[in-house]
C-alpha cells in the first residue's frame, strides 16, 4: 500500500470513493437522507475549491484507489473534510496513516484550530477521531424547510 498526494486537477480520481462515502452517510442517516440523496461530487468539490488551501491524499493498493483523505485550510481554521476507506481494507491502519499525513500537513499551515464534522448517524466514527485528540465541541441542530414539523408555538394540552 502506498499513499500519494493528488493535485486539485486530478481530484476526479476519488469520485467513486467519495460516492461510496456519500452512500455510507445516506444509509446511516435518519433525519437527513434527502441531503445525501441530492448531494453530488461536483457540489462537494465546488464547496471545497473555495477554501484557501486543500490537500488530497489517496491510498493505493495494487493499482486500485482504496481510500482517501481531504484536508483544507480557510483562514486560521483547518479541517479534515472527507475520509473514506473501502470496506474490505478497513481496520488495517490505512485510515490512521491518512490522518497522520493530513494532520502533519495541517500543522504546517499555522491553523489555530483543526476541525472535523461527523454526520448524524455516523457517530461510530467519533471514536476514530478521538484517538487523534479531537473532542466534541458543538452539536449542530438543523431544521430543513420541507421537513414535517410541529407548528411553532403549539402546545399540547394534557386533558
Ligand atoms: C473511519 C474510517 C476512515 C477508519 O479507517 P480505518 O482504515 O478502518 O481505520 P484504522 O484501521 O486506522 O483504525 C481502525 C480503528 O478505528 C476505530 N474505528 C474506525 N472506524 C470506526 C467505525 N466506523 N466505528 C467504530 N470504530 C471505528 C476502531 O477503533 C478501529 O479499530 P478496530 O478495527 O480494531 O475496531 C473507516 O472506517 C471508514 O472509511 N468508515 C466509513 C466512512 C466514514 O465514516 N468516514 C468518516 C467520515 S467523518
Amino acid at each position: 500500500m502506498k499513499i500519494i498526494e493528488v493535485n486539485r486537477d486530478e481530484i476526479d480520481s476519488i469520485k467513486t470513493l467519495w460516492e461510496s462515502l456519500n452512500a455510507h452517510h445516506l444509509a446511516k442517516s435518519t433525519h437527513f437522507k434527502s441531503h445525501f440523496s441530492e448531494f453530488t461530487f461536483e457540489k462537494r468539490m465546488a464547496a471545497l475549491n473555495k477554501r484557501d488551501r486543500l490537500i488530497v491524499y489517496v491510498a493505493e493498493y495494487k493499482n486500485e484507489n482504496i481510500g482517501y483523505c481531504i484536508a483544507s485550510v480557510d483562514g486560521l481554521i483547518g479541517e479534515i473534510d472527507s475520509l473514506f476507506i473501502k470496506t474490505e481494507y478497513r481496520s488495517q491502519g490505512v485510515g490512521e496513516e491518512l490522518m497522520i499525513l493530513a494532520l502533519q500537513w495541517l500543522e504546517k499551515q499555522n491553523c489555530e484550530t483543526i476541525r472535523v464534522s461527523i454526520a448524524e448517524g455516523n457517530e461510530n466514527a467519533l471514536n476514530f477521531y478521538r484517538r487523534f485528540g479531537f473532542m466534541e465541541r458543538l452539536v449542530v441542530m438543523q431544521r430543513t424547510h420541507n421537513q414535517e414539523m410541529h407548528p411553532i408555538g403549539t402546545k399540547t394540552v394534557m386533558g
